[in-house]
């Protein structure tokens, strides 16, 4: 057994949906969610930069809250750094990449499956490697289209605005164009557009998110290595955010729920 927690960051709010499936999940573990609000968004910046920020967030968890494991709840960060960190990092490390496009291969029927990411995340070709050797047996054809943008909307808490109603309509034409039956939501933010996106795509269209599946890896790795926590109540959460605390907490509990309260603040050098 294991008592340490479990840590995990995101560039802001969207790694709180895999948040809520590993509470749900595992409700008693601890974990320390770092979202580095203060940075946000992750997408439009260079790799080497987002590499640096997964590093340096890794570091803190590490050796300030003597994780037992990170989950680097973020495509781009994970795209930008995930195996980096597995090199540089003697606790082991969990992606949402792969287990999203496993999610999506499970369910499509069509072999024709979107995904969509920021454009950090679908310009590094992560998913499409992923998919090349994940479908080895059956190949699919995969859509991708970057949508910035869409991380701004959840920051501000505009989640069903007419504003990103339109923005979605241009930015997943292609999407559309393509006939999918199967859409994931390659960017933890996005699960909290998930009406507007369907909306736009088609009710036929499957949106699957890695939330479920990373939440599902987390608890298989903890099984195989015995590193579960002796739980006898509901673990700690610890939130940190290095933007504002106030805000993180207000629209934090709303996307995630009671859970998230005594925000504390951090400022990254
Ligand atoms: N949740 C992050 C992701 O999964 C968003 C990145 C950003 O801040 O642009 O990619």
């Amino acid at each position: 057994m294991d008592d340490r927690p479990i840590g995990m960051f995101d560039s802001g709010f969207g790694g709180l949906t895999v948040a809520r499936a590993l509470i749900d999940l595992l409700p008693g573990e601890d974990l320390v969610y770092i979202g580095d609000t203060g940075r946000y968004p992750y997408g439009p910046r260079a790799l080497e930069e987002v590499a640096r920020f997964a590093r340096q967030i890794t570091a803190k968890l590490v050796a300030e809250h003597d994780v037992k494991m990170v989950v680097v709840a973020c495509n781009t960060a994970a795209a930008a750094a995930l195996e980096l960190l597995r090199f540089e990092f003697d606790v082991p490390l969990v992606g949402v990449i792969e287990p999203g496009l496993r999610a999506a291969l499970k369910n499509t029927s069509s072999r024709r499956v979107g995904v969509i990411g920021t454009v950090g995340t679908i310009g590094s070709g992560a998913y499409q490697r992923a998919a090349a050797e994940l479908s080895r047996a059956r190949p699919v054809d995969l859509t991708c289209a970057a949508c910035p943008g869409f991380v701004e909307f959840v920051e501000r808490g505009e989640t069903g605005s007419d504003q990103v109603y339109v923005l979605a309509e241009r930015l997943l034409a292609p999407i559309r164009a393509a006939e999918v039956d199967t859409l994931l939501l390659g960017c933890t933010h996005y699960p909290f557009l998930a009406r507007t996106i369907s909306d736009v795509v088609g009710r036929d269209v499957v949106l699957v998110d890695s939330a479920d599946e990373t939440a599902f890896e987390v608890a298989s790795i903890l099984a195989d290595t015995g590193g579960g926590r002796r739980a006898t109540k509901e673990g700690t959460r610890t939130w940190i955010s290095s933007g504002d605390t106030a805000t993180f907490e207000r629209l934090g509990r709303r996307l995630l729920g009671p859970e998230l309260r005594d925000v504390q603040g951090w400022v990254p050098k």
